[in-house]
């Protein structure tokens, strides 16, 4: 099957990587098939509301370094529940995903490439269930989508993350203080685990092993007593002590769409730690840093071959599925299987295992 006309958006929280993606969608899909590309701007809204960018090897040029994604995103108009504000603040939520599909059919598209995460594949499939062809492609920095190594983002955000740690590394050794540096993932801990270990953390706080404070206070006595009077503790948004809850931001905006917002646990963290131990404590929240710049190569390499697997797929008439990577290759898998599974770290992970074989604490 050719392809003539495909359309592509991306949706959810950003990451590096998507323009990598986008590029690779539409060089490939004008490079083999001549066929016409149209971006959809700020996610399904785009598609909703008529606001969409033609693209050409001309404007997706010199665009793989560049973080953010050219189309804009937005993890908030899901057109199958979309929330619009009145002035008294009241919620009215409308079902726009019929319009979505008649904008869809009116543009002639043979295809649906849709970027995005475990929230926005699912709207995908939805699409696809009424007859939509679509093709999924992941990304987040969370890593936590179910049926592929890795997505695309994640390892640009390790990256950021373990520069952190690096610095943290040299004041609070200087100091002789404890360095917390709470980073994203939402709850999934492979954020905090992989750059935990790149940038030698003494204790590792993930969502998947609440911890217990009295052995992080153990861990940060024993490197006082071994005379290490500092330590770097790494917590992942989503940690909660055992038997608590994970931290949530009160006044988080996204409470409004229906999704928490997490963040917090550092500052909580360091309070805890105040109280019993004769050390300065510091909190750095690295936060959307982890989101913006620059992808790393492992990311461009990734999205652009996502990219072109996509339109192969697409010109197959493959439609339904994500492109997944299980090194070496990428495979495809149904978009149906993703359904509402998020991807922790399992407790068997080797990556704990290693973590643990060299003294790192997950405050068990
Ligand atoms: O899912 C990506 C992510 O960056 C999470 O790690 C984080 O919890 C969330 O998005 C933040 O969302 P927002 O950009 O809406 O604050």
């Amino acid at each position: 099957m050719g392809l003539n006309r495909i359309g592509i958006l991306t949706g959810g929280g950003d990451c590096t990587g998507l323009n990598a993606v986008i590029r690779s969608i539409t060089r490939a899909a004008i490079i083999q098939h001549h066929a016409s590309v149209v971006g959809f701007e700020g996610g399904f809204e785009g598609l909703i509301f008529d606001r969409d960018q033609d693209l050409t090897v001309k404007s997706t040029k010199d665009i793989l370094t560049m973080g953010g994604t050219i189309l804009g995103t937005s993890n908030k108009g899901n057109p199958f529940e979309f929330r619009e504000f009145g002035a008294d603040g009241k919620v009215d939520i409308h079902d726009y995903s019929e319009k979505a599909i008649r904008h869809f059919k009116r543009m002639m598209l043979d295809c649906l490439f849709v970027i995005g995460g475990d929230g926005t594949l699912q709207i995908a499939n939805q699409f696809y269930e009424r007859g939509v062809p679509v093709i999924g492609i992941p990304k987040t920095i969370d890593n936590d989508l179910e049926q592929t190594d890795y997505t695309f983002g994640f390892q640009s955000a390790v990256q950021v993350a373990s520069d952190a740690m690096d610095r943290l590394h040299t004041t609070g050794r200087s100091h002789s203080r404890v360095m917390i540096l709470e980073v994203m993932g939402r709850t999934a801990g492979w954020i905090a685990l992989e750059a935990g270990i790149a940038g030698g953390a003494h204790i590792i706080l993930i969502p998947e092993i609440p911890y217990k404070v009295e052995s992080l206070l153990e861990k940060i006595k024993y490197r006082i007593a071994g005379g290490s009077p500092f330590s770097i503790i790494m917590v992942a948004e989503g940690a909660k002590e055992l038997g608590g809850e994970e931290i949530k931001m009160e006044s988080g905006e996204n409470r409004l769409q229906g999704v928490d917002q997490l963040g917090g646990v550092g500052f909580y963290l360091a309070e805890q730690i105040k109280k019993e131990i004769d050390l300065e404590v510091r909190t750095t929240v690295l936060g959307h840093i982890q989101r913006g710049g620059t992808p790393n190569a492992f990311d461009r390499v990734l999205g652009t071959r996502l990219g072109s697997y996509a339109v192969r797929a697409a010109a197959e008439g493959k439609f339904g599925n994500m492109v997944a990577l299980r090194t070496p290759n990428l495979e495809l898998v149904p978009l149906k299987d993703l359904a509402g599974k998020v991807r922790q770290v399992p407790d068997s992970s080797q990556l704990i295992q290693c973590a643990e074989t060299i003294g790192i604490s997950f405050g068990r």
